[in-house]
């Protein structure tokens, strides 16, 4: 064999290697609200698959993805499950084959999206983590969810309240986004604009947590070990993931740290993994030193993971911020049931 032969077998036989040890993540939107955001993430361009499911057949029609699932008795009527959480769980059980043959083989890690509050997401993605969780022991289990509005009623806040406990039982993570907080902190005009902003919220949540687990490579570039990652998050329960955009890396650090929809305790949490993207000058090694200090000493958090990339597609420094194993004030009392 011809040397230049040999070198691009040799070329081959790494790319492939590279790519199988690549870690997959699958993303998993379930109803209106899963799904929408599940569309957001498609026009964002994230690289995993993103799959939509839904019992309401036209909401699923305009979903922009890599692949849907119908959920239910094929001879149903497919028109959404009216807001019953018992009715989005039977129609996940009777769907299960085809909602788990959506997921990759070889998957690492699936993100589950649902609004909490109806009937698809709040009873499917439950059932859907159960049976992946029977199926694929291995498979991190993260779950972005949306808390209602005050505003939605009682009925959907008991919904919420009751597929938050069942979600809890079956996820290795779940990262909590109120709605309540949302329009507290955002001037809305509508229900429908605070909708949209809660998307593009949980969407940057996902997009951080994909990046996060694509290793780069290129000079300067730190990559967060996956093996790191899948011991932080494992049966973690809370999490908070907040990204922060500034001139400086502190600045940016400390918009990330506001960046919280749930009221979240950080302190003594179980972890965290900080990563700082921006151009190679605005990496300055003694604000990251100041920030990794912030959260060990500060925070009191003992387990703290890097990750740097220099990149000059960024005008500001980006700060992501994951924090493993938190309390939330929010949940703590949307649980309890003062927040209907
Ligand atoms: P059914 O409609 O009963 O089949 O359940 P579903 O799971 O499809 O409900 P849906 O996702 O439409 O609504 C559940 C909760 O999510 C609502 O109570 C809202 O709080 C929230 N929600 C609904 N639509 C959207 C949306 O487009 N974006 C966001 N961010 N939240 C939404």
């Amino acid at each position: 064999m011809s040397f230049y032969l040999r070198k691009r077998e040799e070329e081959r036989f790494l790319e492939e290697r590279e790519l199988k040890s690549a870690v997959k993540i699958n993303v998993v939107g379930i109803g209106g609200c899963g799904n929408n955001i599940i569309s957001t993430l498609y026009r964002m361009g994230i690289p995993a698959k993103l799959i939509a499911m839904n019992t309401d057949a036209s909401v699923l029609r305009r979903t922009e993805c890599h692949v849907r699932v119908l959920l239910g008795n094929p001879f149903s009527v497919s028109r959404g499950a009216c807001g019953s959480p018992e009715i989005g769980a039977k129609a996940m059980e009777e769907s299960i084959d085809e909602a788990l043959n959506a997921i990759d083989e070889d998957v690492d890690v699936v993100i589950g999206i649902a609004g909490l509050g109806g009937g698809t997401g709040t009873g499917g993605l439950p059932v859907f983590f159960r049976e992946l969780g029977l199926r694929k022991p291995n498979v991190l289990k993260i779950a972005v969810i949306t808390f209602p509005l005050r505003e939605e009623g009682i009925e959907r806040r008991e919904n919420a309240r009751v597929g938050f406990q069942e979600l809890v039982e079956v996820s290795d993570a779940i990262i909590p986004n109120a709605n309540d907080i949302l329009v507290e902190r955002v001037r809305v005009l509508s229900i429908t604009e605070a909708f949209r902003i809660m998307d593009r919220r949980v969407a940057r949540i996902v997009d951080s947590l994909v990046r996060l687990q694509t290793p780069k490579l290129g000079p300067g570039i730190v990559n967060v070990d996956f093996s790191n990652i899948q011991k932080l998050m494992f049966k973690a329960g809370l999490c908070f993931v907040g990204v922060g955009f500034e001139r400086t890396i502190y600045q940016a650090f400390m918009n990330a740290l506001k960046d919280d929809f749930a009221y979240s305790e950080l302190r003594n949490a179980r972890g965290a993994i900080v990563m700082f993207e921006g151009r190679e000058l605005d990496l300055d090694v003694l604000q990251i030193r100041r920030v990794t200090r912030y959260i060990s000493e500060d925070l009191g958090i003992k387990e703290v993971f890097m990750g740097i990339r220099p990149t000059y597609e960024l005008h500001e420094v980006r700060v992501s911020l994951l924090v493993a194993g938190i309390t939330s004030k929010y949940v703590d009392s949307f649980i309890g049931g003062e927040g209907g």
